[in-house]
């Protein structure tokens, strides 16, 4: 199905291309991130608004007491480099040229490539008064429901931001829930990640919290790795703004590596928690984890995820396992939760595990790759969502 709205901008001073794709609309809104990278094309962002709709479907639920009701899908996308020193005046020409959306559709935040902070500051200067100003008219108390999520955004956990936290914790609960139906205890189980950003970075806090060990970390600059695990905290201390690790915090014991390397170490589970499209039909081969878990979005092609599905490596699906970091924000928004860390991440934890086992039942009872398990549990909620919500396309 096509999407109901898609665009491209192009920047009148850089010329660099900008898109706006709103895949579906749920009671008039919808929501996705704005991701900005080199390369970023009208497909890719398609994709990611098709997926949108799907995260948003799988945590549609008909409990009552449940105050987040689910939203349509959408994503923007930037083809710049975040680093590059033009970037941020694109940014923000590209909020003032899509300004209408965002005030009445689009509800975003940031994607890979940017930070919230990055976002506010942009969409402030374009004139915005939040990037999620379309739901307000959807809330029972606007006031209250504003002031609740800033607040949970001045939230930190050992120096990291909560905002930066929910996604990685829901990431890191899909995986420790496969682990637990393999049977598979979590200490001495290894990791492998791309991407130490936001996703990447929280999902390794709370994976090595919760005993395994990570063993490879990729970000833009190369693979660092150490067979004996990772000391992931000094690793996040030493980010940039970007992500990228300043190699002078690694220790005598840790290698650096070629950037594919991440891939091929001896890892129970790898984590793509970088850019879409990292594993293809070639470097598939030289995976030997059983796991791979898609904070990303998008990161295995479909063709490759057949030869790792003939070859006994289980994708987790990107739609399920990084819906986190949205739900968090209508989760906090509507009321679900307050503007707590462990109610936050007790909260997450719950309903990724409930959705991670849904979907991995789902799939062996009816024999496909939990993909696919996923896609089938949404195709059957839109319909019920648009009949509860009616038909916006
Ligand atoms: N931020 C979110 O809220 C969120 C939510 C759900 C899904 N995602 C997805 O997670 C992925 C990462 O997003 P993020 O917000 O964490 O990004 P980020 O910009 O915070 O971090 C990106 C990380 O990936 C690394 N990286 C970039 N290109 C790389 C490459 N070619 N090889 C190796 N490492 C590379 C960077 O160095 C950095 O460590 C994206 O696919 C995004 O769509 C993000």
């Amino acid at each position: 199905m096509s999407p109901l709205i898609s665009l491209t901008w192009h920047d009148h001073v850089t010329g660099r291309a900008g898109y706006l794709v709103v895949d579906r609309l749920v009671r008039g809104v919808s929501s996705g991130g704005l991701r900005m990278r080199e390369g970023c094309s009208l497909d890719e962002v398609t994709g990611l608004a098709r997926g949108m709709t799907m995260k948003e479907a799988l945590h549609y639920n008909d409990d009552p007491a449940a105050r987040y009701i689910p939203l349509g899908g959408a994503k923007g996308g930037i083809d710049c480099d975040p680093r590059d020193p033009a970037a941020y005046g694109i940014l923000v020409r590209y909020l003032r040229a899509v300004r209408p959306y965002i005030e009445t559709v689009w509800t975003m935040g940031e994607d890979l490539g940017l930070t919230q902070d990055v976002v506010d500051k942009a969409a402030a200067e374009a004139g915005l008064v939040s990037t999620v100003q379309a739901i307000h008219p959807l809330l029972d108390d606007e006031a209250a429901a504003r002031r609740r999520l800033a607040d949970a955004f001045a939230v930190q956990v050992d120096g990291i931001g909560l905002d930066e936290l929910a996604g990685g914790c829901g990431v890191a609960e899909s995986a420790l829930t496969a682990l637990d139906r393999a049977g598979v205890p979590y200490g001495g189980t290894r990791v492998a990640v791309q991407g130490l950003g936001t996703m990447g970075g929280a999902t390794a806090r709370f994976l090595s919290r919760a005993g395994l060990k990570v063993v490879a970390v990729a970000d833009v600059k190369g693979t660092i790795a150490c067979p004996a695990g990772l000391d992931v905290e000094a690793l996040l201390a030493a980010r940039d703004a970007f992500g990228t690790v300043d190699r002078a915090a690694l220790r005598p014991g840790d290698r650096e590596l070629p950037g594919e390397a991440w891939l091929s170490v001896d890892a129970e589970i790898l984590v793509p928690a970088a850019v879409s499209y990292a594993i293809d039909t070639a470097n598939q081969a030289r995976i030997t984890a059983r796991w791979i878990v898609e904070a990303a979005n998008m990161p295995v092609l479909p063709e490759a995820e057949e030869l790792l599905a003939a070859r006994g490596i289980t994708v987790l699906p990107d739609v399920v396992v990084n819906s986190g970091t949205n739900a968090w924000w209508w989760w906090t928004l509507f009321g679900d939760i307050g503007p707590d860390a462990d109610e936050a991440f007790a909260h997450t934890r719950r309903s990724m595990r409930a959705l991670t086992e849904l979907t991995l039942q789902r799939a062996e009872a009816a024999g496909t790759t939990p993909r696919a398990a996923a896609h089938a549990i949404a195709a059957d909620r839109l319909p019920l969502i648009a009949e509860r919500f009616g038909h916006y396309r």
